[in-house]
């Protein structure tokens, strides 16, 4: 079979978003607040859960300077839902940034920004300033990889590879931003961790849809991404769940949370031997993280 050109592999992936492309909110805008908006929720959160919460955010903060005025309670408050809620913060003080210092006008600009990392500042680029750039998150590596480099199980370092063999796609349609879109689909609907080659608009440029179709790929056993975070002793759960118990019994008292009796709060298994420095190290990294205040024996919501 001849080798598929780019052409090809964009026409048939484009004709397929077309068709099939998820119609979502922050898809109809290049506005900078909207987007930088969605794509901070979207990182860690998917898309159903990120729904959920992202026009009311809207409605609340709807733009750079309201949400740069905000304090950290009502951010928080606002986050309800998302998980992982230092990005709260981090929104909330670039919106402070950019008030400070203007909008930026280049890929480079956005990422001299606090809390602006590369898959970000590309995102910001190719979505809102409608530039060339090449976001890569696990959605785009997984597809991207798969589908340039036959690498089936793709980890970060193929990103190097994959950026230029990306950006050579993109470079040869005007619709580049809407690849970009395309290749997100394609990865949550089609080019899953275990793929669905049969339906996939490119089973025939792809080139490892052969091999996966053939069974030659048995997914690597390898640690989870949950089993990698930080988990205290036998705990069912990593930090993270508990650290989010916390913040929902602060967040929904309106006087704060007292200290005492928080542990069997968060933890039905909690014991008192050897879960309270635990317990108060995680209180410990939330304050830090400027997520929470202790005032006397409670912990509260900074103002
Ligand atoms: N994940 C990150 N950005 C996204 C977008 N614009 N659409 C869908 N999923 C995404």
């Amino acid at each position: 079979m001849a080798k598929p050109t780019k052409n090809e592999i964009t026409s048939n992936l484009l004709a397929w978003y077309d068709a099939f492309g998820r119609d979502l909110p922050w898809r109809d805008t290049t506005d900078a607040y909207k987007i930088l908006v969605s794509e901070i929720m979207l990182q860690q959160t998917q898309v159903p859960r990120v729904l959920l919460s992202y026009h009311r955010w809207l409605a609340q903060f709807p733009d750079w300077h309201i949400l740069a005025e905000a304090d950290t309670a009502a951010v928080i408050h606002a986050w309800a839902g998302l998980g992982y809620n230092r990005r709260a913060l981090a929104l909330r003080d670039i919106a402070r940034q950019i008030v400070e210092t203007g909008l930026p006008g280049s890929e480079e600009a956005w990422l001299k920004l606090k809390g602006v990392g590369p898959y970000t500042a590309a995102a910001m680029t190719v979505f809102s300033l409608g530039k060339h750039a090449v976001p890569i998150d696990t959605n785009i590596r997984r597809a991207g990889a798969r589908l340039l480099l036959a690498v089936p199980y793709p980890e970060p370092r193929a990103d190097e590879r994959l950026k230029p063999a990306l950006a050579a796609v993109l470079g040869r349609t005007r619709r580049f931003a809407d690849i970009v879109q395309a290749l997100f689909d394609l990865a949550s609907l089609i080019c899953l961790k275990k793929p669905l080659c049969k339906p996939c608009p490119l089973i025939r440029e792809c080139r490892v849809s052969g091999g996966f179709l053939a069974g030659a790929y048995p997914m690597p056993v390898r640690p989870s991404p949950a089993s990698r975070e930080r988990r205290h002793r036998d705990k069912l759960y990593p930090d993270r769940i508990f650290r989010g118990r916390i913040l929902r019994l602060v967040r929904e008292a309106p006087d704060g949370c007292a200290v005492a009796g928080l542990g069997p709060s968060i933890d039905p298994t909690f014991d008192p031997v050897h879960d309270r420095s635990w317990l108060e190290a995680m209180i410990g990294r939330m304050i830090a993280d400027g997520l929470i205040v202790r005032s006397g024996k409670r912990l509260k919501l900074p103002r």
